[in-house]
């Protein structure tokens, strides 16, 4: 004869088996099995039927407790499975994507390369771990002199070749002149080398890798006019209309005579400021081509003459209107902040 505890058993075995249950499916087995037409809620009831009035009574009410408590608890443990609704707004405006830019010396290099490109100069690039003698032996700089000091260099431990030497990161684009007098043999020639340069040097001014773009020009009857007016030329495409050049005598060994070339300060137009004192800013290196170095290239001397400029792409970008940035370094820390400004 059915009893409350055999109804009260019946109701803790299903909650058992509801609060352990992995799946909605499995939810759903649980109440086909528990409260199905067929299920175990309405076994009991065809059971009360037997019973005499009273009994019939009270059970009945138990049986439906049960029953009650059972759907309850499958009704909301259902609920907390079902996946969350997604709607889609199609009112709300779209959320981009984080857009990235070139880094601003990628995008400094490519306009540096279009200002020389638009008056004749192919851009080139030459190995950045080169041989001893194209970066110093071919350009002047025998082994042992003492103006090789001022490189700062890197060497390679690698065996060193018995014509060319040992190896080095380059010290300097200028590696590339005497191979570019090779590779085009007859001049004319104009050729803007770009490359990353090694030193071993680090503060706010210099970094240990940084980038420089070298220009050499070389064909019959080229003078220091023809220098200098290519730099005027840069100057006014890079930095504005206003900008002007200078040239101070200097020395390099692959440069005869040999110059220091200042741009005139962007931010007080030459005037002086704080950021450059005197009116100038000093970018880097030029001269005439020294004839051993035609003679290195395989070009005579006395038949052809030429320029070459050498200066840092960091620097020269730092002197931009509006940009005045004191520390090279920042290019290089990977700080996205810092970068997203430009
Ligand atoms: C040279 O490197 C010569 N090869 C330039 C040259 C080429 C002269 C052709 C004549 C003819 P210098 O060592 O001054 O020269 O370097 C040129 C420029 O490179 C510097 O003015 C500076 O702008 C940049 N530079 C040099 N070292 C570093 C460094 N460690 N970090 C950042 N920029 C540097």
């Amino acid at each position: 004869m059915l009893t409350t505890d055999q109804i009260l058993s019946l109701k803790n075995e299903a909650l058992a088996l509801i609060s352990q249950a992995q799946s909605p499916q499995e939810l759903d087995q649980i109440r086909h099995q528990y409260l199905g037409r067929k299920g175990k809620i309405n076994l009991f009831l065809k059971d009360l039927v037997k019973l005499p009035p009273p009994a019939r009574q009270d059970l009945g009410q138990v049986i439906n407790e049960a029953k009650s408590t059972i759907d309850t608890l499958l009704t909301d443990q259902l609920a907390a499975a079902a996946p969350p609704h997604h709607w889609l707004d199609v009112t709300q405006p779209g959320q981009l994507p984080p857009q990235g830019h070139l880094h601003p010396l990628t995008a400094a290099i490519d306009e540096i390369t279009r200002i020389f490109e638009h008056i004749g100069f192919t851009r080139v690039r030459y190995p950045e771990v080169d041989w001893d003698w194209y970066v110093f032996e071919s350009l002047n700089m025998p082994s042992n002199h003492p103006a090789r000091d001022e490189w700062e260099t890197f060497f390679v431990d690698a065996p060193p070749s018995p014509k060319l030497g040992t190896m080095v990161l380059t010290t300097h684009t200028s590696n590339g002149q005497v191979r570019e007098m090779r590779r085009v043999k007859t001049p004319p020639i104009r050729m803007l080398n770009i490359a990353k340069c090694y030193r071993r040097q680090q503060d706010v001014t210099h970094t240990a890798m940084f980038h420089q773009f070298e220009g050499l020009v070389i064909d019959k009857g080229i003078n220091i006019q023809h220098l200098k007016g290519t730099l005027d030329y840069f100057a006014r495409k890079f930095y504005g209309p206003q900008a002007k050049s200078r040239i101070r005598p200097f020395m390099f060994r692959f440069t005869e005579p040999s110059f220091e070339v200042d741009f005139s300060c962007t931010h007080c137009s030459g005037k002086g400021c704080r950021f450059c004192k005197s009116g100038w800013h000093e970018v880097g290196g030029a001269g005439m081509v020294h004839p051993n170095v035609l003679k290195a290239g395989g070009i005579d001397p006395d038949k052809y003459t030429g320029f070459a400029f050498g200066w840092g792409v960091e620097r020269v970008y730092t002197l931009k209107p509006g940009l005045s940035l004191d520390d090279i370094r920042l290019f290089y820390s990977n700080n996205l902040d810092f970068l997203a400004q430009f």
